[in-house]
C-alpha cells in the first residue's frame, strides 16, 4: 500500500490515466491511494492566482510559493522522511532504479511544476527532491507525475497479477526483454522461432537470455556496461559478433 499526494493546478488531467486499467483496479482495491490536491483551492486572493510575473522582469509566469506551501501543509505526512518531489526538467533523471527506491516509501508527495517554473523558495524550502522524466520539456509536471505514479505503482505488491510480475521487466534485469510470441505459430508466413515450440525449457531459457543480450547490445549498449554478464554470455555475444 502506498499513498500518492499530487499537487496540481489541473487535477482534471488525471482522470483518464488513474481511472482505468491496472491503476484503477489497484485504487479500487486500496493497494494504492491517490489524492489530488488543487493548488488553486489554497489561494487566498480574490483572483485565486497560483502564478505571478517574475521579479526582475522577463517573460513567462512563475508559480507562487504561498499556495503551494498551504497545500503542502494540508497534507498529513505518514513518515518523517516522505519524499516531496518537484517534477521538473531540471531534476535528477527518473530511472527504473529510482522507481524501485521510491516504491519503498509509504507515501510520495508530487508537485507538478508549470509555466516558466516555480518560485525558487519552493525548491529551497518545501521540496526535498526534484525529478525529470527525460531530456525534453513538457507543458507541465502533470504527465511526469503520472509517469512516476505508474512506474512506482506497478512495483507495489498486489498491483500487478502474478502472471505480470515486475521482476523480469526490461531494466529491472539490467537488460532489455527478449522477444515474445503467442499463437498462431505461423501467420502470413511469419514463423515463431522453432525453439519456443520445442518444449525444451533449458534451450528456451538460453535462447531468451541470448536474445535479451543481443537486443540490449544493439539498442542500448550503455546498459550492458553495468550488466554483469557471465563468461558464457560474453562468449555468445562474441560468437555473434564473429558471424556478422
Ligand atoms: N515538467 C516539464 N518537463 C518535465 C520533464 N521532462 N520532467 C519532469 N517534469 C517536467
Amino acid at each position: 500500500m502506498i499513498r500518492f499526494d499530487i499537487l496540481t493546478v489541473f487535477p482534471e488531467m488525471f482522470a483518464s490515466v488513474l481511472g482505468c486499467s491496472l491503476l484503477k483496479k489497484a485504487s479500487d482495491r486500496g493497494v494504492i491511494d491517490i489524492r489530488l490536491h488543487d493548488i488553486r483551492s489554497h489561494t487566498e486572493d480574490k483572483h485565486r492566482m497560483t502564478d505571478d510575473a517574475p521579479y526582475g522582469g522577463g517573460g513567462g509566469m512563475v508559480m507562487k510559493v504561498d499556495p503551494i506551501d498551504r497545500t503542502l501543509q494540508s497534507i498529513p505526512r505518514m513518515a518523517d522522511d516522505v519524499p516531496v518531489i518537484l517534477l521538473t526538467p531540471q531534476g535528477e533523471p527518473f530511472r527504473q532504479r529510482t522507481a524501485e527506491k521510491l516504491a519503498l516509501y509509504p507515501q510520495l508527495i508530487l508537485l507538478c511544476g508549470h509555466y516558466e517554473g516555480v518560485d525558487e523558495r519552493v525548491r529551497t524550502h518545501l521540496v526535498n527532491r526534484e525529478i525529470s522524466i527525460g531530456d525534453y520539456v513538457l507543458t507541465g509536471g502533470e504527465l511526469s507525475a503520472m509517469v512516476v505514479v505508474d512506474a512506482v505503482s506497478r512495483l507495489i505488491p498486489g498491483v500487478l497479477g502474478n502472471s505480470e510480475s515486475a521482476g523480469s521487466d526490461s531494466f529491472s534485469m539490467g537488460v532489455l526483454e527478449y522477444p515474445h510470441y503467442t499463437r498462431p505459430a505461423e501467420y502470413r508466413g511469419w514463423k515463431v522461432p522453432e525453439v519456443l515450440l520445442s518444449g525444451n525449457h533449458r534451450e528456451i531459457e538460453a535462447w531468451r537470455r541470448k536474445q535479451s543480450l543481443l537486443r540490449t547490445r544493439e539498442r542500448r549498449p550503455d546498459l550492458l556496461a553495468e550488466g554483469g554478464l557471465t563468461e558464457k554470455e560474453e562468449r555468445w555475444l562474441a560468437e555473434e559478433a564473429d558471424e556478422e
